[in-house]
């Protein structure tokens, strides 16, 4: 059957191996249209920045040096002062962009706020004096738990504005991953909301507070937003009393005026926690200077923004890197319009997204692989429903895109008319990193391209050695603006874990190929982190959160390949002498891990074998359990204790598979 209005099947395109130049009619009006720019970084890629970072940004003090480099510690702008708040309002509003609107917010109910430059500012300086009227001074860590409502990025602007490194923690984690979270960067406050609606429901967030502030001791405030309670939700919340405040109170009480902090450029922007190979997460570091340009520069160009005309949405949660960088810091810096909305794409109907499209004539859309898959799934008839012909970019992030995907998502939501950017990045990287130029990149369904200008990435074997064409491991061979700092209290972490494998050399834990035309397809981690949806759940992590149930025994975790979710969790688990391995422990099991670390890393199928197959120095045969994984007919629960796999398993071990 067709997909195609033109008759095409995505068969076809397949079949052909085809490549996809941007069309004439978007060169007509695209930032860049040619590859000069590669050439003009590649000449003096420290004055390439340079120029970005003062074309892009307003600095209140101008730096010293571009870049100091003591591998692997980058300090980049040094000597210049700039704040990223001042740089994503301030700016705006004073060159008389006030009324123009920063975000368009839906709700998931469908309730809606239009909010301008000028009152995003408002709000952010009356939150900011807020903040300092519970004790944040620059430099203190502030905690941020909240569903996708304005609020959130207030809050996140609000802790740039007076200098204080925020974390925000996905809402969808659990009280104990949250609670290591503040205890790692040692929190003073944590704002969070009442709770998010999810599928009609209210999801409730503040009652996970309560119990994670149980484990933590910096805590001394609490800020909670009515989301739910303002929205017609039936929800009591607990207020603690001289620790917890309503975010409305305060900022009516608030003065208006905050004037922004003058930032160092590698003063701490925020942390945010992300999964290694190791259980416990690790707190990057951003700064600021260097960051903010390359989210501007990126946004800009990876996107082919202008500010006047287009409507941006980025499908992300601002929990993520992805919504730092392409929901907050990005978009706002370059004064772009954007869409937020808080809930899932099936509610009310699985045409939700194609609706919010119509609805604000989105003109640039960035989502994910899985997110696409999903649509896929769910056909075309749902797209269809919707008048679509404002697009004219998409995006896509968080995973390799499979062509099938790929050219699903150019037929059915870009009309065929759209150029595609699918950008590889990473928490660590702060920003794009190897993605098209729209304007001027001829792409490939299931390739990122070539490095953008200013970044340089180089495939390696196993000891090293470049490799120009074929397999290897991806790494980055010069430091750029928006790369991490470090790990937050651990530098020998930081080091060791991305800087030792390969001497001179930053590894990202993804294998990726080079074909014949120079074009980069990354395929994947090679390391213990599996991509869920899109998001990194470390196998140590999950086994963790599995063997602290003392039905347990023994616990082996795998990332096996899904259709829809990329990956997905299946954990191999023996149980403890008296237990019985049953339907119900199963159930217990997956939902213990959801309590430990959050729904996200609860395993999607459990299967209870006797024994695991180890080498002789006992580590786990993690990619035979992936074999024996991915050759099994999955179960979206339990597969209970099948003799046949325990066999294989012991096979396969025999064999030395
Ligand atoms: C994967 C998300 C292939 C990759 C921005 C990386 C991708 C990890 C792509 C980072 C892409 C992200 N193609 N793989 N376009 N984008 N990845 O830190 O494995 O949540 O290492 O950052 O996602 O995930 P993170």
């Amino acid at each position: 059957m067709s997909d195609d209005p033109t008759g095409a099947t995505i068969e076809d395109y397949l079949a052909e191996d085809r490549t996809f130049p941007p069309p004439e009619s978007f060169k007509a009006d695209a930032l860049l249209t040619d590859a000069e720019v590669y050439d003009e970084a590649a000449t003096d890629r420290e004055g390439f920045w340079a120029r970005q970072a003062a074309d892009l940004l307003t600095w209140r003090r101008e730096w010293d040096t571009v870049l100091e480099w003591d591998e692997p510690f980058a300090r980049w702008f040094v000597g210049g002062q700039l704040n990223a708040c001042e740089n994503c309002l301030d700016r705006h509003v004073e060159a008389g962009r006030g009324d123009r609107v920063a975000f368009h917010w839906e709700g998931e109910p469908g309730d809606t706020r239009t909010i301008t430059y000028a009152d995003l500012l408002a709000e952010v300086q009356r939150f900011a004096n807020a903040l300092k009227g519970l004790g944040v001074e620059k430099g203190d860590r502030v905690a941020i738990y909240m569903p996708m409502v304005p609020e959130l990025a207030v809050a996140v602007l609000a802790c740039a504005r007076i200098g204080a490194p925020h974390s925000v923690v996905f809402g969808g984690f659990s009280a104990d991953s949250l609670a290591d979270r503040i205890n790692d960067a040692s929190c003073k406050v944590v704002v969070t909301a009442d709770g998010g609606w999810r599928r009609g429901k209210p999801g409730l967030l503040k009652p996970t507070v309560d119990v994670a502030l149980a484990d933590t001791s910096s805590v001394e405030a609490v800020v909670v937003v009515d989301r739910i309670a303002s929205s017609g939700g039936d929800v009591e919340t607990d207020m603690t009393e001289g620790r917890d405040h309503w975010y409305h109170e305060l900022v009516a009480a608030a003065d208006a005026e905050c004037p922004a902090e003058p930032m160092d450029s590698e003063d701490l922007l925020y942390l945010l926690y992300t999964s290694g190979t190791t259980g416990k997460p690790k707190g990057i570091m951003h700064t600021t200077g260097g960051y903010m340009t390359q989210v501007a520069f990126t946004h800009k160009y990876v996107f082919d923004l202008h500010p006047e005309t287009d409507v941006y949405w980025c499908t992300a949660d601002i929990g993520w890197v992805t919504g730092h960088s392409y929901i907050v810091y990005g978009p706002l810096a370059n004064g772009a319009t954007s869409v937020m909305y808080e809930g899932t794409p099936d509610t009310p109907g699985r045409d939700r997204f194609w609706d919010l499209v119509e609805t604000y004539g989105i003109t640039i859309l960035y989502t994910a692989p899985t997110a696409i898959r999903t649509f896929m799934k769910w056909g075309v008839e749902e797209p269809q429903k919707h008048d679509l012909s404002s697009l004219r970019v998409l995006g896509s992030v968080g995973e390799p895109i499979n062509p099938e995907a790929w050219v699903w998502y150019h037929i059915n939501i870009g009309g065929e008319r759209c150029p595609i950017v699918d950008t590889w990045w990473q928490t660590e990287t702060g920003a794009i990193m190897i993605s098209p130029l729209p304007g001027a990149t001829t792409t490939k369904p299931g390739s990122a391209t070539f490095p953008l200008p200013g970044i340089s990435a180089e495939l390696v074997d196993n000891d090293g050695t470049p490799v120009p064409k074929g397999g290897g491991y991806l790494t980055l061979t010069e430091p750029w603006p928006s790369m991490l700092r470090g790990i937050y209290g651990d530098p020998e972490r930081y080091q060791e874990t991305y800087w030792s494998r390969f001497a001179g050399r930053y590894f990202a834990g993804d294998g990726a190929k080079v074909d014949d035309d120079g074009y980069t397809w990354v395929l994947g981690r090679v390391d213990d982190v599996m991509n869920v949806s899109g998001h990194r759940i470390s196998t140590t992590e999950v086994e963790s959160a599995l063997v602290d149930n003392a039905k347990v025994a023994e616990a082996a975790v795998v990332g096996a390949k899904d259709d829809t979710t990329g990956q997905a969790i299946v954990a191999f688990v023996t149980l403890r002498g008296s237990t019985e391995a049953s339907e119900e422990v199963g159930a217990e099991l997956r939902e213990h891990v959801a309590d430990k670390i959050g729904k996200i890393g609860r395993p999607k199928t459990i299967i209870f074998t006797d024994d695991l197959p180890k080498t002789r120095s006992g580590k786990i045969m993690r990619r035979l359990l992936r074999d024996v994984a991915e050759g099994r007919e999955l179960g979206d629960t339990t597969t209970l204790a099948d003799p046949n796999v325990v066999e294989e398993i012991r096979d396969r071990a025999a064999a030395g598979a």
